[in-house]
């Protein structure tokens, strides 16, 4: 069976609220896979909740709730937050799911076998009360530490550790010699940068199951819990595995209980992109492909790093106000205005800077003005004065709806989602010009043009159905609208569809209505649209 393109997001803390940061990732990603479904990939992309660790154990020790119940409370929320922002995940993980313990555990026992670990003591300030490790840099400056952590005291205690160290030459080759591997390239310098100057760390990977029950037990020592980032990245292998993936060893499938006689899954394993936000790096770039290589897998082939928003400038958080919340801002402007603004805004690996005025600006130009417009123009006018049906084919903008295309379907292929855009509203841009320099509605009150008028009819509402395919992986509702008001029954959803003149001749039209009605802008914030009156 030939071998999907297996794309991921990072699992998010089950603690956290939603934010704008999470709803970027989980929609680039979503506007990823939809491009590659629309370019005739076969494709599987995986989400999902980061549940072990710490401070779940102590926010439901808070609320009197069992760890499990209080995440099983909170992926509630998770998955239709997935469900709002119109994520096409095909399956969704959660590490307390026991095929996910079962593979952490197969991993956690192969490379126990194979040597890959030892007993060291781990010395670090510990805060009884926080139950928590300190560092020196959480000292104060003063040098004492917040009170709020009550007595810090010097903790030694036994763990196991992963040798980073042999495997760190092997890893500054791997990627000198795979520059694809971690995109855009000044993630890639900066992790190069950090192996050649740095001596890697043997990596702790347990904690003492008396200090810290929520985690998944270590195989061999029924002592400890795994440490939460040896747990989440592995997260990645756990579908593939429980699925049956025939690229994985038998040894990994059938500790996720895909059995020896089962029939192979799909053909996933190596995963083709990750997509993860610039913290969480060093974690995919250096232990994840040291972890793979110590269990004999293929790496991923691709790390997309993302940059992070902020608002107005500043960093988010909820104790400022200074928050963007994608669930509001769906529910007000809907959801491909949102989709719209974050893959039009930024580009994939810089940070972003969210302002509203920008939201409504782009809202307003590209959206309101720009396609929706030109779709109402030109259905409203075949409508008009053509009773709906659409003239003979004429070929006036078809160079330029091709030129879009391909510029469109590069950038979908290379990651450059923000510019996939660009090069469609060269296209929404060329046709709104069209309308204005050949002023239909002129033709129309004169019959000797009444042949002119069928051909710029025609321009038009083809460039309409190219741009509703174009479209299609960053802002489905609307590209099906489109479908839907031009009288087509299939799906905008198939790239191959971008090719002129498959509009036919005759074919009926339905009604247009807006597509992004205009608005406005807010009546609250800094600048009142009315100022107030002296
Ligand atoms: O780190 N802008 O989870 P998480 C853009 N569980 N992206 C942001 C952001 C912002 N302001 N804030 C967070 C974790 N993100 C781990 C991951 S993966 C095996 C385990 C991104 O909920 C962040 O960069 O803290 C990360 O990619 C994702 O949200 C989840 O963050
Ligand atoms: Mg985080």
């Amino acid at each position: 069976m030939s071998k999907a393109y297996y794309i991921t997001t990072a699992i998010y803390y089950v603690n956290g609220q939603p934010h704008l940061g999470h709803a970027y990732e989980k929609v680039i990603t979503d506007v990823i896979a939809r491009s590659r479904r629309s370019l005739g990939e076969k494709v599987f992309f995986l989400t999902g909740l980061d549940e072990h660790g710490q401070k779940v154990q102590q926010a439901a020790q808070r609320e009197g709730k069992t760890p499990q119940a209080y995440c099983d409370e909170l992926a509630v929320d998770w998955l239709k937050f997935a469900t709002t922002l119109g994520l096409t995940h095909d399956d969704f993980v959660r590490t307390t799911q026991p095929r996910h313990r079962a593979v952490v555990q197969a991993i956690l026992a192969r490379l126990h076998g194979e040597g890959h670990f030892y007993v060291g003591e781990y010395v670090g300030w510990y805060s009884a009360r926080a139950e928590t490790f300190l560092t020196d840099k959480d000292r104060r400056p003063d040098g004492t530490f917040d009170p709020e952590y009550g007595d810090v005291v010097e903790l030694r205690e036994n763990n196991y550790y992963f040798k980073l160290g042999v495997h760190q030459q092997w890893l500054i080759d791997y990627i000198e010699a795979n520059p694809e591997f971690i995109y855009p390239d000044y993630r890639r310098n900066e992790i190069l940068g950090f192996l050649r100057n740095n001596t890697l760390e043997d990596l702790c990977i347990t904690r003492p199951a008396s200090r810290l029950g929520w985690g998944i037990p270590v195989p061999f020592d029924p002592a400890y819990v795994t440490y939460v980032w040896f747990d989440a990245l592995t997260n990645y292998l756990t579908v593939p595995a429980a699925l049956g993936d025939p690229g994985l060893p038998g040894w990994l499938r059938s500790a996720a209980g895909a059995g020896e006689g089962a029939a192979p899954g799909p053909s996933l394993w190596p995963a083709d992109a990750h997509v993860i936000g610039k913290d969480i790096v060093k974690f995919h770039a250096v232990y994840w492909p040291i972890m793979l290589k110590a269990a004999g897998l293929p790496l991923p082939k691709r790390l997309l790093v993302h940059g992070w928003w902020q608002k107005d400038g500043q960093k988010m958080s909820k104790s400022t106000g200074v928050i963007v919340d994608p669930v509001s801002v769906v529910a007000d402007w809907g959801l491909d205005a949102f989709r719209y603004y974050v893959v039009r805004e930024l580009d994939l690996g810089p940070d972003g800077n969210w302002t509203d005025a920008g939201f409504e600006s782009r809202y307003n130009a590209e959206l309101a003005n720009g396609l929706g417009n030109l779709v109402n123009r030109a259905l409203s006018m075949l409508k008009k004065y053509r009773g709906g049906v659409v003239p003979a084919r004429h070929d006036e903008l078809a160079a330029d709806a091709a030129e879009a295309a391909r510029g469109v379907e590069q950038a979908y292929r290379e990651y450059r989602i923000q510019d996939a855009l660009v090069q469609a509203w060269g296209l929404v841009n060329r046709a709104n010009q069209y309308v204005d320099r050949t002023a239909p509605f002129k033709l129309a009150k004169d019959p000797a043009q009444a042949a002119r008028l069928d051909e710029v009819l025609y321009n038009l509402v083809e460039s309409c159905r190219i741009l509703a395919v174009l479209l299609w992986p960053v802002i489905p509702a609307s590209a099906e609208k489109i479908f839907a008001q031009l009288g087509l029954s299939g799906q905008p959803s198939c790239f191959a569809e971008s090719a002129w003149g498959r509009l036919a001749a005759g074919h009926r039209v339905g009604d247009p209505a807006p597509l992004f009605p205009r608005r406005e802008p807010a009546p609250t914030g800094a600048a009142p649209a009315h100022p107030a009156k002296r």
